[in-house]
């Protein structure tokens, strides 16, 4: 069996940068939790716990110590919160959510009405919808859902950073019709649109792909429906000891690739495992 691994793996800008802040300070004394999973990797936050970093679900459920805002990002309400609480707040959002939050708020201010492409219990729209304070947000999912809004007049378009390009680009074309003036911004994150691309080169030339990564992680979830609609077979594992072995027993040719946030190792384990298999 020849197991084809991708061009690029590993974790993107934000997770590492994330994990990185969250290593320095666990350096110093003191407790420090995660307003959620720091990532969406369950074997990542294992490890994190491992350490002594413990994922919450709430700030009622922290005392003291300090507080780590995820890469996703959160509702800033959230943030103002946990330092009137005393907490020492340590921002882990990625750099390209900002951006996304900060034209969604820009927008809301200039009296565009804001469309939110993206997952709506997704954490970084949460966040991103959460500190718009004027005018009116949709949040859509879906071309189905962009016809059945309302005529916008001044309508302003962000997107999920980890949102499939594909569909963004159809729900676009849907929106321009619904409004006078459509402003658009593309804020889906330049690693996801590699990671896209890598995809669907791969899937091209392969019998079965396997992505690998979190079930809860949405990037990861794009690869994997990306995949599933060029045609070819698709597994969506978190780990090696997820692969069913005779599912790849008769296949000649298998491609893995992974989401932003899954550990390289983990791919190159998963790819070591199933040459065993062979
Ligand atoms: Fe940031 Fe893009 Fe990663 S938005 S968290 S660098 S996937």
């Amino acid at each position: 069996m020849q197991v084809i691994l991708p061009p690029r793996m590993g974790f993107c800008f934000g997770v590492k940068r994330a994990l990185k802040l969250i290593a320095d300070e666990a350096k110093k004394v003191g407790e420090i939790y995660t307003l959620g999973d720091l990532i969406h990797n369950p074997q990542v936050v294992e490890e994190l716990k491992k350490e002594g970093i413990k994922s919450v679900a709430d700030l009622s459920q922290v005392k003291k110590g300090t507080i780590v805002i995820r890469a996703h990002g959160i509702d800033p309400s959230l943030k103002e919160k946990a330092v009137k609480k005393g907490l020492k707040v340590l921002d882990a959002t990625c750099p390209y959510v900002l951006r996304v939050q900060k034209i969604a708020k820009l927008m809301s201010q200039e009296s565009y009405e804001v469309i939110v492409v993206g997952v709506v219990s997704h954490p970084e729209v949460i966040g991103v919808t959460a500190g718009i304070n004027k005018g009116k947000v949709y949040v859509i999912g879906s071309p189905e859902e962009a016809k059945k809004l309302p005529f916008i007049k001044k309508m302003g378009v962000i997107v999920q950073t980890t949102e499939n390009l594909d569909n963004f680009r159809n729900i676009v074309k849907d929106l321009v019709e619904k409004s006078e003036e459509c402003r658009v911004f593309n804020t889906i994150c330049e690693v996801i649109k590699q990671r896209q691309k890598d995809a669907k080169n791969l899937a091209k030339k392969v019998e079965a792909m396997i992505v690998v990564g979190g079930h809860n992680s949405s990037n990861t979830y794009q690869l994997f429906k990306l995949c599933q609609n060029i045609g070819v077979k698709t597994y969506f594992i978190e780990k090696e000891g997820n692969l069913v072995e005779k599912e790849y027993k008769n296949l000649n040719k298998v491609g893995i690739i992974g989401g932003t946030s899954t550990p390289k190792e983990t791919l190159e384990r998963v790819k070591k495992k199933l040459l065993s298999i062979d």
